[in-house]
């Protein structure tokens, strides 16, 4: 036995809401799951412990999770870890240690990298380097077309041999529409969702959102519209091909109401969004802070109330970071001038948590966006289930603490949320039944 979880509240939506006791195998794997064995004092690690099913195991390791919540292992969809080309800004080494720390146990890595992850190699490499030195789970999505280029496609069935699991041409949109429309078709057979960074760029020329703020800063706008007609050109190619489209970093309110629409239709689609369109309004781009620049921008008030109003109805299916880190060398600019991107791996789950303790959503709704509906739109293992793979979160609900980017473990630190207070926060991430990160 590798590993057992004593007294776990698991909660697993839609499954289990119960007080057990985890038992994880040598290969990692869940084994069994039983009520809670009759405690006998001084018990420890490499101690035998007999379960209530009378089976004698000898732990490496058992940890006590009473009084945190146990859930299934949290899934961060869209991230950026710059792994290969841009090794000074994150390495999956470092992404990922920063994932383990947020509770994350598998992350989506996005292909605009250098070069491109629009190759076997590229993708191989991310594999292997993950393999080799990542705390979490790696999943690299490949590109949608040659180069981001939005001319060719790339070979969907090389790079799903590779290990690709989602296509994305995330940081540019796919502008032409017949692209997109061969892009879903050839996905198809190769299992491989498709994710849309929509983005219509005869619009998107501003810097920050189109509004108020952005008049009065002197800073161009961009508005709602150059994502939300994207959206609406996404949803009509998914009901031309009957193919499932995932929306990326959904921030504005007229893209929330074209996706509640086409999903009341029956249109197979999916979307996420990001902590920072819950949690900010452009306001926080206060005196031209660069750490409030990201794209999609925050948006309005009005936009943030839509987005929070679509993660209760379920409008919007997952939370993912977008997580994008950038050195100085790019944030430390005039606005006009910085990157876009913002890091977020490490307060994701906190700000999840804030929404929860406001009452827009359940707990166990946000567990649905952070891991279930993830692995359910990448076709992974879901949830805390005998057999799957110990992907684990111990989340303790009542650890108070102030969040420092000086102290993460992002190799960089542009993120607005520096110096916020949480409360509530991830104990132990275990993957494959390993302890990767514990507080
Ligand atoms: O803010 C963003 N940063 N949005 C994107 O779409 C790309 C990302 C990045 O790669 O930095
Ligand atoms: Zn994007």
């Amino acid at each position: 036995m590798r590993l057992i979880i004593k007294n776990a509240h698991v909660m697993d939506p839609g499954h289990l809401d119960a007080v057990v006791d985890i038992y994880i195998d040598d290969e990692g794997k869940i084994l069994r799951l039983e009520p809670p064995a009759l405690e006998k004092a001084g018990r420890g690690p490499g101690e035998l412990k007999r379960g209530p099913s009378g089976k004698e195991a000898i732990a490496d390791r058992i940890i006590d999770a009473s009084g945190y919540i146990v859930t299934p292992g949290l899934i961060d969809m869209h991230v950026h870890l710059r792994e290969p080309g841009e090794e000074y800004k994150e390495t999956i080494e470092t992404g990922t240690r920063a994932a383990a720390a947020g509770g994350f146990t598998a992350v989506c890595c996005m292909p605009n990298t250098f070069p491109v992850n629009d190759n076997r190699q590229v993708t191989e490499y991310i594999v292997h380097k993950a393999a080799q030195c990542g705390s979490v789970r790696v999943y690299p999505v490949a590109a949608i077309s040659r180069g981001l280029k939005g001319e060719a496609l790339c070979d969907y069935g090389e790079l799903k041999e590779a290990g690709a699991i989602a296509l994305s041409d995330d940081g540019r949109p796919v502008v032409s529409a017949q692209l997109m429309r061969r892009a879903l078709e050839y996905s198809r057979p190769m299992k491989l969702p498709v994710i849309s960074h929509c983005e219509e760029i005869a619009l998107s020329g501003g810097v920050m959102n189109e509004g108020p703020v952005a008049t009065r800063l002197g800073l161009s706008g961009i508005p709602n519209a150059a994502e939300s007609i994207m959206v609406m050109r996404d949803i009509t190619l998914c009901e031309l091909t009957g193919v499932p489209v995932h929306i990326a970093h959904v921030s504005a309110r007229e893209s929330v109401a074209a996706i509640r629409e086409a999903k009341a239709r029956g249109v197979p689609l999916t979307a996420e969004t990001a902590p920072h369109y819950f949690s900010l309004t452009d306001e926080a781009v206060g005196a031209y802070r660069t750490h409030s620049k990201m794209y999609p921008p925050l948006r309005a008030f009005k936009d943030r109330e839509a987005i929070r109003q679509g993660l209760a109805d379920d409008t919007i299916d997952a939370i993912a970071t977008d997580h994008a880190p950038h050195s100085v060398l790019e944030k430390d600019l005039e606005f006009d001038a910085a990157a876009n991107g913002i890091i977020g791996l490490e307060t994701s789950l906190g700000l999840g948590l804030r929404l929860v303790a406001e009452g827009v959503m359940t707990f166990a709704q946000l567990i649905e966006k952070m891991s279930i509906h993830p692995a359910q739109i990448l076709g992974l293992p879901v949830g805390i289930r005998v057999g799957n793979p110990a992907d684990i979160t111990i989340i303790d609900p009542d650890a108070s603490y102030v969040y420092r980017a000086a102290n993460g473990f992002s190799k960089s630190r542009n993120t607005p949320f520096d110096g916020w207070e949480f409360k509530g926060r991830a104990k132990f991430t275990i993957v494959d039944g390993r302890v990767v990160f514990e507080v």
